[in-house]
């Protein structure tokens, strides 16, 4: 995969013209989207999403491409998705992406010299990565220079995810970062503005941050924390088996005692999440001007659906967190089935955002 799409989805807003297929690889799920732009505005025509098998994917890499493989031709099979295009995203280890200051101002001249900039903040090979960089805005000193943000991606993470792409018969087209395709999400849903918001999907095993104002990423992170932890501190309280444990977490237990043991551990880890993001909110506090401060917080991702982890995460941050739907003003198609729809909707987050770069 050339370099060039890992840049031209770094735009931000700013569409390609060609429609792509939003596909979010997850550890837990694939999800799936495809939309269409007409005048009466953003219509989605399919949606769904697909389980992985345990392991399939891990620390935002493919370890077992045929399995996933397999996940993915099923869900394309079921899906049949109008177009090949697509657009996909990555996170996690071996993505870097951090905010620095450059002596250039040029657009041109950054991409040049981008691999002596990045020597100082990449801790791996140059040659084994991809190199890229959203660009935030010029310095106003009496040199020139700007505020970037540098994106270094593992060859081996963007070329497999490229590779099992085209295995299923798909185009990669474009290669996202999470939490970029998360900010994009929310910008469609919910419109552009100067009240800073902070973006927090939760995964399975990890979760994507982004701290978003005006449009652009104030502090793009991804952390070490999901429900599959949840998962673990369950079967730990009861001893079940983390399938089992997996399926009450989900779907509840008639068993009053098992329950009682299962909301106290969802208690104590919703709160452990919330304080995490205190912890990262200080730390932007500290470094950033009180009107990049948010005030409000928008939960996505499969762990988001834990049934009242909006107010935990209030309660530990002292700010108003809320569910991010994506779907709000979206048009379905007939296809599409509302109610299972609404029901997965904030896990569709990322792809939503994915789906749009040029839909
Ligand atoms: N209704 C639900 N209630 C609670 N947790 C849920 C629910 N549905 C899914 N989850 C949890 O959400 C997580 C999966 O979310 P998601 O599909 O967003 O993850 P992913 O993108 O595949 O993972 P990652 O990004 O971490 O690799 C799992 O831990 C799963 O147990
Ligand atoms: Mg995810």
């Amino acid at each position: 995969m050339k370099l060039s799409s890992l840049s031209s989805s770094l735009k931000g807003f700013k569409r390609s013209g060609h429609a792509v297929v939003g596909i979010d690889i997850g550890s837990y799920s694939i999800k799936l989207l495809e939309l269409a732009v007409t005048n009466k505005g953003v219509v989605l025509k399919k949606a769904g999403r697909a389980l992985v098998p345990r392991g399939a994917v891990e620390d935002g890499l493919i370890a077992d491409h045929k399995a996933l493989a397999g996940v993915l031709m099923a869900l394309l099979a079921n899906l049949q998705p109008s177009i090949k295009r697509t657009a996909t995203s990555i996170s996690g280890y071996s993505v870097i992406v951090k905010k620095i200051v450059v002596p250039y101002d040029d657009d041109k001249d950054i991409a040049e010299n981008l691999d002596i900039e990045a020597e100082n903040y990449v801790p791996f090979e140059l040659t084994d990565v991809y190199l890229d960089f959203y660009k935030l805005g010029s310095i106003e000193t009496e040199q020139n220079g700007s505020e970037i943000f540098l994106v270094a991606a593992k060859r081996e993470i963007v070329d497999g995810y490229a590779a099992l792409l085209q295995d299923t018969g798909l185009s990669p087209s474009i290669v996202d970062i999470d939490a970029f395709a998360l900010g994009n999400a929310f910008e469609r849903a919910k419109g552009v503005t100067d009240k800073p918001v902070c973006l927090v999907d939760i995964g399975a095993n990890k979760t994507n941050l982004n701290i978003i104002r005006n449009g652009a990423p104030l502090l793009a992170k991804d952390i070490v924390m999901g429900g599959s932890q949840l998962t673990e501190a369950i079967k730990d309280a009861t001893g079940l088996k983390f399938e089992e444990a997996e399926k009450i977490k989900i779907s509840g237990s008639k068993d009053m005692g098992v329950m009682g043991k299962v909301s106290g551990v969802v208690n104590e880890i919703c709160s452990q999440w919330g304080v995490e993001i205190k912890k990262i909110m200080e730390f932007h506090q500290a470094n950033s001007a009180e009107y990049d401060w948010p005030e409000r917080i928008f939960l996505s991702g499969g762990s988001s659906l834990i049934k009242g982890i909006e107010k935990k995460f209030s309660d530990e941050t002292g700010l108003d967190a809320f569910i991010f739907n994506p779907f709000k003003d979206v048009v379905f198609d007939k296809a599409i089935d509302p109610e299972y729809i609404f029901s997965i909707a904030p896990q569709m987050a990322i792809s939503f955002g994915l789906a749009l770069r040029s839909a």
